[in-house]
């Protein structure tokens, strides 16, 4: 018998270590032989501690188990909820950077060599720069840190800068309110990223990388530093990478908690030990990056989708997806819902079949009022645009945002002014204060809102005002990007603010 048992943090949050040291000792009393083996997140969250065993037949899942509930669960007595892989919320989806997250054994690499890792490498080891990165950009990859900027147009852009170095950096500093992809990712899978990083070596001439982690991600950390001693020991990074005699090193660096930091520049900064602020561009890291030499910088999901891209091929990941957002993206689902978790899906699944389908609409069995996507920089949208496909281009037309494809869901009582006061308020305390629009635009984007609240209608065109000022004036997303929170609350939910639909149209 193998009885597998999460190590995610959302797993451990919710009570899988007393679970799994309540299968040992049950084991131990009963004198029953298992292999207790750990894994990554089925994303499931709203099911964990998801414990599954398997006595030959495929695992089978038992959802929000206690320690008390152990007993029966050795003996056959619990409730159990059929395969795993046909639990609805996790057969709808197309698991293809998440693949192997939950199946295998985060730390073992064999175990990844198993279930197809490596394979990507081994074809990009065969291949010339140009063709890797011609590859990448047939895929139709484009930035999942939120930006959507084609992957391949910026490998291409270090491949061919000059420089005496080259460098790959990931950004895994996810800071978004109500995003968890890149941390399930680095928990569950640690070497589909470090191999996504030693393709984008080889594709650009880069020898050296590094992830650049959030402090507030300890496990993470450690799963990934972990994994890039076994993969050094196992001939995945080092100076012969899988008996090539092509090198690639990694070092894993921690953030220090400031959300701008997220933003390349200002990452890059704090790479180099300086202060996280955000640098003007140009010039573009693509050309002068790390210690000003030519930088790949990517988000997690963006690298760890590259190694599927080539052990299946640049046409079988573009088949996936709709218009110009080609592949899967990876959905997480929070807030206020029923299924929370993460569902990797090809692009142009409709809002609302995403909040109340595979979501199951709202946890307290309210109404949905309002949809959070893109992280606290991410417009709302209220049911009446339920109908837009997932997709970069199609929400830039309903005037929101992707982002890093984080949904957070609230049911009616949500007071939206709040909201509002909340975004302007954030982007007040996390402002780098490099440039004006953003560093006094927030505070004064918090006294206006007061403003409003206090009756004042007059000050409505005053905040619209501000918003495009830190829109078009702001020098990073941090402060162009609030104005989507504060307006689409505004715009879509003015009686929140004590203002009456008629009066502010
Ligand atoms: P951006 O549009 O300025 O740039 C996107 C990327 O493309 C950057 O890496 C940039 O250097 C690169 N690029 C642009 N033109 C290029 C060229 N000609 N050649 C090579 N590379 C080129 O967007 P930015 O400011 O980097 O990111 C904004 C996004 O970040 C927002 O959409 C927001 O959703 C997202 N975001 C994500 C967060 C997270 O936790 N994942 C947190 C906050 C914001
Ligand atoms: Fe800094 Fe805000 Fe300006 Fe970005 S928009 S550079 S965070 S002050």
């Amino acid at each position: 018998m193998r009885i597998h048992v999460s190590m995610d943090s959302a797993a451990i949050a919710l009570g899988a270590e007393a679970v799994l040291a309540a299968l040992r000792s049950g084991l131990e009393e009963r004198g029953l032989e298992a292999e207790v083996i750990r894994v990554g997140s089925r994303g499931m969250v709203w099911l964990e501690p998801l414990v599954e065993l398997d006595r030959g037949g495929g695992r089978i899942a038992y959802g929000g188990v206690t320690p008390g509930d152990v007993p029966a669960l050795l003996e056959g007595r619990l409730d159990s909820l059929g395969p795993t892989e046909a639990i609805p919320f996790f057969a709808r989806q197309t698991r293809l950077t998440f693949a192997r997250c939950g199946v295998i054994d985060p730390l073992s690499l064999s175990d990844y060599a198993a279930q197809g890792g490596l394979a990507g490498l081994r074809r990009a080891l065969g291949m010339t720069a140009e063709a890797i990165v011609d590859e990448v950009k047939l895929s139709g990859l484009r930035g999942r840190g939120g930006a959507g900027f084609p992957t391949g147009i910026k490998w291409d852009t270090v491949r061919l800068a000059q420089g005496a170095r080259k460098y790959i950096v990931c950004n895994a500093d996810e800071g978004d309110s109500g995003t968890f992809a890149d941390r399930m990712l680095m928990e569950g899978d640690p070497f589909t990223l470090i191999e996504g990083m030693v393709i984008a070596g080889l594709g650009t001439g880069a020898a050296q990388g590094y992830v650049y982690i959030r402090s507030e991600y300890p496990r993470a950390i450690a799963v990934m530093e972990q994994a890039v001693d076994l993969a050094r020991a196992g001939g995945l990074l080092g100076p012969d990478v899988l008996g090539s005699g092509r090198g690639f090193e990694l070092e894993i660096r921690v953030g220090a908690g400031a959300y701008v930091c997220g933003e390349e520049t200002a990452l890059l900064n704090s790479l180099e030990g300086r202060r996280g602020v955000v640098r003007a561009k140009p010039p573009l890291p693509a050309l002068e990056g790390f210690l000003g030499c030519p930088t790949v910088v990517n988000n997690v999901l963006s690298l760890a989708t590259v190694p599927v891209i080539f052990a299946r091929g640049a046409a079988f990941y573009a088949d996936f997806g709709l218009g110009r957002s080609r592949g899967t993206i990876p959905l997480q689902i929070s807030g206020n819902v029923k299924h929370g978790g993460l569902f990797e899906t090809a692009f142009g699944m409709p809002l609302g079949t995403i909040i109340e389908d595979i979501g199951g609409g709202t946890a307290s069995g309210r109404p949905v009022r309002a949809v959070q996507i893109g992280g606290p920089l991410g417009a709302y949208f209220g049911p009446d645009k339920f109908a837009t496909p997932f997709g970069y281009e199609e929400f830039d037309g309903a005037g929101g945002l992707i982002g890093h494809a984080g949904l957070v869901v609230f049911d009616d009582s949500v007071d939206m002014a709040a909201m509002a006061r909340f975004a302007m308020a954030f982007c007040a305390l996390e402002s780098c204060g490099k440039c004006t629009p953003c560093r006094i635009g927030a505070v004064r984007g918090v006294e206006t809102l007061d403003r409003i609240l206090a009756g004042e209608r007059a000050a409505v065109a005053l905040l619209e005002d501000l918003c495009e000022t830190m829109r078009l004036g702001s020098l990073c997303a941090l402060g162009g990007f609030t104005p989507y929170p504060v307006l689409s609350a505004l715009e879509g939910f003015p009686e929140d603010f004590g203002i009456l639909p008629e009066v502010a149209e």
